[in-house]
């Protein structure tokens, strides 16, 4: 089933009278469940990329469906709901409150979702904190925890709400090489539980978790191809 249908996207940022075109026209479909990396240099629009499919900016051309609805026929409150229910979100910089516990950080997006029942909010929590494996840091302060339980932290608040797509921007660029394959690991996870993953990475190792890698050039696609052996298949992987 496909999931997201980019035909000719364009981005034009206009800053005073300085044009920057950060998409030139890009193309691709993402299926339901793939695990798609985006790689390319710094500059050539992979941010970009990511917050226009995660409705956080829109195109200034082409078409983008997201499970064969047209963006042009949303408003920016269709947007908002259609992204708190459907996706979560990734980044280098973890984004936590500091000073809220992780529990606290972890509930936001229930605190934003309609219909869920304050007293489900409790047992959805609990769970994405257990599947990060950080049930004991439930009621520490998210400003006081390593990096890598920070990105363990943004990853429960980003499957809180049992999105169908989870956006990672360079989730492991500010990592350790071992926390950095823990947080692969747990992506991987839940890429096996049914979730769609759009990871950017810089690092071609970590690409390699995916089964796709788009590589992007100064806003256009240079290539899209599968990756023959996906990392996270290669049983010796964390051993
Ligand atoms: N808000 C903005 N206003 C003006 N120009 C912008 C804005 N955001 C990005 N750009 C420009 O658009 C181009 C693409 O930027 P983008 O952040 O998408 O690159 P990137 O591939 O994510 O790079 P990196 O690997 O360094 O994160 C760059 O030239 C950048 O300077
Ligand atoms: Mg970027």
């Amino acid at each position: 089933m496909t999931e997201i249908e980019v035909r000719d996207m364009k981005k034009d940022y206009v800053d005073e009278d300085v044009v920057t075109s950060a998409l030139r026209g890009i193309s691709f479909t993402i299926d339901r469940g793939d695990f798609v990396s985006i790689v390319g240099p710094s500059g050539s629009g992979k941010s970009t990329l990511v917050q226009i499919l995660s409705f956080l900016d829109r195109p200034t051309g082409g078409s983008y469906r997201f499970f064969g609805k047209s963006i042009d026929d949303m408003n920016d409150r269709e947007l908002a709901h259609v992204r708190n229910k459907e996706m979560g979100f990734v980044f280098q910089s973890f984004n936590l409150l500091s000073r809220l516990s992780v529990y606290e950080n972890v509930e936001i997006p229930l605190l934003y979702a309609e219909n869920v029942p304050a007293g489900d909010r409790k047992k959805l929590v609990e769970d994405a904190v257990r599947s990060v494996g950080l049930e004991e840091k439930l009621w520490s302060e998210a400003g006081r925890l390593s990096g890598g339980q920070k990105q363990r932290v943004a990853i429960a608040r980003a499957l809180v709400n049992k999105p169908n797509v989870i956006f990672a921007d360079e989730p492991t660029g500010n990592l350790d090489s071992k926390s950095g394959a823990q947080i692969m690991g747990i992506l991987d996870d839940l890429n096996k539980e049914g979730h769609t993953i759009i990871l950017v990475t810089h690092e071609t190792y970590t690409a390699e978790f995916a089964s796709r890698i788009i590589r992007i050039k100064d806003g256009l696609i240079e290539s899209d191809t599968p990756v023959e052996t996906p990392r996270r298949s290669r049983e010796d992987f964390f051993k």
